[in-house]
C-alpha cells in the first residue's frame, strides 16, 4: 500500500515537470518533420542538376535551416504552436503565414520583426540573429521569395573549422545549441563546445542518425551527405581549431 502511494507521487511529479518544461518557449522537441518542399526527395537538401549561382538565395539550403533552428521549435513557430498564426517549418508554411511580400522586405513582417528596435517586438525574443543571416533573408525577399534549389557539388578540399564547420553549425545547429538553454546542454557556439561532441562521438552519431544517439538536426531532415562528409573529414583530422 505504502509503496504504491510513493509510486503514484513519483509519477505525478514526473508529469508536472514535463508540463512545466514544455510550457516555456524552449528549443525542445520540435515535432513536425521537415517537408521536402522542393520535391526532389532530399529533404530540401538540394541535389538538383542546376548549378548554384552565388548571386541567388536558395531557400531550402540557406533560409529554411535558419528558420528551423531559431524559430520553428515547440512553443514558438512549429505547426503545433503556430504562435500568432505563423508556422516556419517549410517553404509552404512560411508563404502561407502571410509574413512575406515577394520583392518587398520593407513590407514583410518577417524582415520587420528581425530588425525591430523595440526589444519587446524583436524576434527571436532572446536576441537578434547574426546580421549576415538577416541580410540573407532580406535578399531572399528582394529576389521574390523563390524556392530555388541547386547542386553546389561537394567541395571537401579545405575543411577547416573557421571556414566550413563553424558556418555550417551557425546555420543549422546554433539556434538550438547556444547559451544556458542549449539543446541537451550542448553549447555549440564555441570551438570548445563543438570539440567536446567531436571527441565524445556524439557529433557524428547524431548527424548520421546512428542508433543510441539523438538524431540531429532535431525534428528536421537529415543533413545532406555533403555536410555529413565535411563533419567526418574534420573529426577524422582530429577536429583542429583552424
Ligand atoms: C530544433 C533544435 C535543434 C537543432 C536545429 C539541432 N539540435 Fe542538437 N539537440 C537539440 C536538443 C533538444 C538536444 C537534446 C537531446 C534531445 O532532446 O534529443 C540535442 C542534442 C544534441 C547532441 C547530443 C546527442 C546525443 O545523442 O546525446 C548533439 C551532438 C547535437 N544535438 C548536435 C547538433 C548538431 C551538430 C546540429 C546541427 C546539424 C543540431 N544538433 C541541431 C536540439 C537541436
Amino acid at each position: 500500500m505504502k509503496n504504491s502511494t510513493v509510486h503514484l507521487l513519483t509519477l505525478l511529479i514526473a508529469v508536472f515537470s514535463v508540463v512545466a518544461t514544455v510550457s516555456s518557449c524552449k528549443h525542445e522537441i520540435p515535432s513536425p518533420a521537415v517537408n521536402d518542399d522542393d520535391g526532389n526527395g532530399t529533404g530540401g537538401g538540394g541535389n538538383n542538376s542546376v548549378p548554384c549561382d552565388s548571386d541567388s538565395v536558395y531557400f531550402s539550403m540557406q533560409i529554411l535551416p535558419i528558420l528551423q533552428s531559431n524559430c520553428a521549435m515547440t512553443g514558438c513557430h512549429d505547426a503545433g504552436t503556430a504562435s500568432n498564426g505563423v508556422v516556419l517549418t517549410s517553404y509552404s508554411s512560411v508563404m502561407n503565414s502571410g509574413i512575406v511580400t515577394p520583392g518587398d522586405p520593407g513590407n514583410s513582417d518577417l524582415y520587420e520583426v528581425l530588425t525591430e528596435t523595440d526589444p519587446d517586438k524583436l524576434m527571436p525574443p532572446n536576441g537578434a540573429l547574426p546580421w549576415a543571416q538577416i541580410q540573407l533573408i532580406q535578399t531572399w525577399i528582394q529576389q521574390g521569395t523563390r524556392n530555388l534549389t541547386c547542386d553546389g557539388g561537394c567541395d571537401t578540399s579545405a575543411v577547416t573549422y573557421s571556414g566550413v564547420i563553424r558556418p555550417l553549425i551557425q546555420t543549422k545547429c546554433q539556434g538550438c545549441h547556444t547559451g544556458s538553454g542549449a539543446g541537451g546542454g550542448w553549447d555549440l557556439s564555441t570551438y570548445q563546445g563543438v570539440a567536446t561532441v567531436a571527441l565524445n562521438g556524439k557529433l557524428m552519431g547524431s548527424v548520421q542518425h546512428l542508433a543510441g544517439f539523438s538524431a540531429m538536426p532535431k525534428g528536421g531532415a537529415k543533413l545532406p551527405n555533403c555536410d555529413i562528409a565535411k563533419f567526418r573529414i574534420w573529426v577524422s583530422a582530429g577536429y583542429p581549431n583552424n
